[in-house]
């Protein structure tokens, strides 16, 4: 599998094309911003796009959905039932996903870890040594928890889901606001808020919310 970031639009947000390397097929997660730069790289690679993922429904991390919806009818955006409220009714077909469901790409394995707490569909996808957070993890930062259906209790158990998994994995947030990407391991030393979160709910919550 390989992985390449793509920083689009005018909030630093990250679309990912991720792809199985024999087969050349790919998903892409966030799909946002600017369709034809992650288009134009999918067509330099020789990939078919295969499945388009959420991490959540925040309108920056999916206004390019329907660019690939509509342009095949094949195509089904997947995520979260819990962040259907945040979609218009227009955006379809949709594949809902839960905790624990594994996604097939070619030959690799796409894990589902359901991660709320910036938003009640929050979720995380984990992929050859990758996991991809969306705005639950950032380098140095987590996601707000002031929006609407947000949960501040919610988001320190899904940070400690999150670092429960290896620490060599390499995390890819979806935007760049302290950094690009790092690894699990480097965020559970340094990142104050996944410490906060394995000390104590009372803690975390006066540091996050
Ligand atoms: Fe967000």
């Amino acid at each position: 599998m390989k992985a390449e970031q793509l920083k689009l639009g005018p909030m630093d947000n990250f679309s990912y094309v991720v792809w199985d390397t024999h087969l050349r097929e790919a998903a892409v997660i966030d799909p946002a911003w600017q369709p034809k730069k992650i288009e134009d790289f999918l067509q330099k690679e020789k990939l078919a796009l295969k499945l388009l993922l959420l991490t959540h429904a925040h309108p920056d991390h999916v206004n390019a959905a329907r660019y690939f919806l509509d342009k095949d009818k094949a195509l089904t955006l997947t995520m979260h039932k819990n962040d259907l409220f945040l979609l218009g009714d227009d955006i379809k077909p949709l594949n809902l996903i839960k905790d624990n469901d594994e996604l097939v790409l070619g030959r690799v394995k796409i894990k589902v870890i359901h991660t709320p707490g910036h938003t009640p569909g929050s979720v995380s996808y984990v992929a050859g040594g990758c996991v991809f957070t969306g705005d639950t993890l950032f380098v140095g930062g987590c996601g707000r928890v002031d929006l609407p259906g947000s949960d501040p209790k919610a988001l320190r158990i899904s940070l400690l889901k999150l670092a429960a998994l290896s620490g060599e994995t390499t995390l890819y947030p979806g935007h760049s606001y302290n950094g690009n990407s790092s690894t699990i391991g480097v965020q559970k030393e340094c990142n104050i808020y996944m410490k906060l979160a394995a000390k104590s709910e009372a803690e975390f919550l006066k540091a996050a919310a």
